[in-house]
């Protein structure tokens, strides 16, 4: 079988835009040649300023735009029929980002609706939008799915047990299903960040001081930056040969 890495003429759904992580593998992917389909939930302005800005820089290429909670099954299945309508295809590349996490660090302080919609939007939604996506691409004989997961997953984390947790059963699904769909071409990794700055969750380093991130903790001594997740996603769907890997992006943190 001929190896096929090629993203140009892809199509790239990537969850969570709208924020820091998401917009740049957004931009990376479409820097790559790939179409993109993005979400947002709330950040409707956010995302519209994406699209602004990318359009321009390649204006024949498919872009397009779709508010979806990805805790919401019905905003997750209209999600798909919106991409097949305006695409004419589902996605060949699916990047699962959308995220929430609450820094309750004490598990006492962790309400089970708390624990519940942290479950929904992070391992739910990561299953039910990967179910959305690969009957075309087994049938395509072509994938890639790249899940943001964690650190927290196995290791150090200023969020709870809840989030820990979500993000390890991430790892898990994406492990399962790279052994199982490996030789129908569709690929399964997640990239494991640890305090990332120019995002939501941690706008910059000021916001780690005293938590297990403070800078100083980290050994290369800074925090993350969001084109260093988008370089590792990018590599990702570049490169067919990695499939069921977690790929830790902490610094040297562990
Ligand atoms: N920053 C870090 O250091 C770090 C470390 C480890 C893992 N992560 C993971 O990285 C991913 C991206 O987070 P980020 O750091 O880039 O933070 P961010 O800037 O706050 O972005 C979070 C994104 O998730 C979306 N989102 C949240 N709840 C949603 C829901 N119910 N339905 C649909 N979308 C929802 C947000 O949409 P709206 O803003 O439009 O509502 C936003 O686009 C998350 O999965 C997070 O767990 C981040």
């Amino acid at each position: 079988m001929p190896v096929d890495n090629e993203i140009k003429g892809r199509l790239a759904l990537v969850t969570g835009a709208s924020g820091g992580i998401g917009a740049a593998c957004a931009r990376d992917l479409f820097a790559a040649g790939a179409s993109l389909a993005l979400t947002y939930s709330t950040n409707k302005t956010a995302l519209d300023a994406l699209l602004a800005e990318l359009q321009p820089l390649a204006p024949d290429r498919k872009l397009s735009a779709h508010q979806c909670d990805v805790a919401n099954d019905a905003d997750l299945t209209r999600l798909f029929a919106e991409i097949q309508h305006q695409h004419g295809q589902h996605p060949d590349i699916l990047v699962v980002n959308a995220g929430y996490g609450k820094r309750t660090s004490n598990i006492l302080d962790i309400t089970i609706a708390e624990w519940d919609y942290t479950i929904a939007v992070n391992l739910r939604a990561s299953f039910l939008l990967t179910q959305l996506a690969v009957p075309h691409m087994l049938a395509q004989q072509w994938g890639r799915v790249v899940y943001i997961s964690s650190i927290a997953a196995t290791g150090t984390s200023i969020n709870g047990c809840h989030y820990s947790a979500s993000k390890a059963g991430v790892q898990g699904l994406s492990k399962n299903l790279a052994n199982k769909m490996g030789k129908d071409g569709v690929t399964f990794n997640d990239v494991a960040p640890a305090m990332i700055t120019g995002t939501g969750m941690i706008p910059t380093e000021e916001h780690l001081k005293g938590t297990p991130g403070d800078v100083s903790n980290i050994p290369v001594g800074r925090a993350g930056s969001t084109q260093e997740c988008a370089n590792v996603v990018t590599m990702l769907c570049r490169t067919g040969y990695i499939t069921g890997q977690s790929i830790l992006l902490s610094g040297g943190l562990k």
